[in-house]
């Protein structure tokens, strides 16, 4: 629909990306930036979640993946990690009961096995209670590795070869993507890394391969609709060739 309206007059509405992808990073920095305690950044990180999911859902993007908690994180003091696992339980819930308002379907991506069962649990009831609906996906990477995920499909393709229900010659792309964590879900059009570290710290491996990559300098917590929206009008200035030719 050429006349439909958007939240910002730069971006094209017929060009936004289907699936976009965060790295939500730099609350540490945040909260010393503001002189307080690491676990009120990731308070401050949690808030951003909300805005973020109704901007995207205004302007039609069909999935969000929110990287929150990565495989590598467990490296990180335990009185980091529980105070992360403490916010994730109160803000999933709260998070739930807004998302099912506006028709948005939770995913998770990663490894629930040895996460506290608290949030194994919320994220359980979450992904249930919306898994009908329909408006947007937004998937949240809960002890996600990238690596891992590739290994675990590695696994699984494995075992029907040795039950003799393919054969190596069998495995395609198609095949790896099919035993992802979540089969079917699209590769990632954009990906943003707040924070100004130019790295991919395990995101996603496989379905980055096309990604457009822009990182900003902005910490997760300052990052606003406004920053969304200055991401997807560079987005949509990039040629996208795929190895062809434009
Ligand atoms: C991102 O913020 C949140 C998680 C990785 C859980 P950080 O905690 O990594 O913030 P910085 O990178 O130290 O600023
Ligand atoms: C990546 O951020 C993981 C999440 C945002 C959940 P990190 O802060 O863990 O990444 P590194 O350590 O800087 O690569
Ligand atoms: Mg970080």
């Amino acid at each position: 629909m050429k006349d439909k309206k958007g939240p910002d007059p730069r971006i094209d509405l017929d060009q936004v990306p289907r699936h976009v992808a965060i790295i939500m990073d730099g609350n540490g920095r945040w909260a010393k930036r503001n002189g307080k305690p690491r676990s009120k950044g990731h308070e401050a990180g949690a808030r951003e979640v909300r805005e973020i999911t109704e901007a995207c859902l205004e302007l039609g993007v069909s999935a969000l993946s929110l990287f929150a908690f990565s495989t590598e994180n467990w490296r990180r003091s335990k009185q980091e990690i529980d105070s992360l696992f403490n916010l994730m339980t109160k803000s999933i819930k709260r998070y739930s009961d807004q998302i099912n308002k506006i028709n948005v379907r939770l995913l998770h991506t990663g490894v629930l096995d040895g996460l506290p069962d608290e949030v194994v649990q919320d994220i359980q009831k979450c992904v249930e209670r919306t898994r009908n609906n329909t408006a947007m996906d937004v998937c949240i990477a809960m002890n996600y590795g990238g690596r891992r995920e590739l290994t675990d499909a590695t696994r699984k393709i494995a075992t029907q070869v040795q039950a003799g229900a393919m054969r190596p010659e069998d495995i395609t792309e198609d095949v790896i993507a099919a035993n992802l964590y979540l089969p079917g879900h699209a590769e990632v059009d954009l990906l943003i890394r707040t924070s100004g570290e130019n790295r991919i710290s395990n995101f996603m491996l496989w379905q980055i391969s096309y990604a457009e990559i822009i990182v900003t300098p902005t910490l997760w917590p300052d990052f606003s609709p406004t920053s969304l929206y200055d991401a997807i009008v560079e987005y949509q200035s990039r040629s996208r060739r795929f190895g062809g030719r434009p």
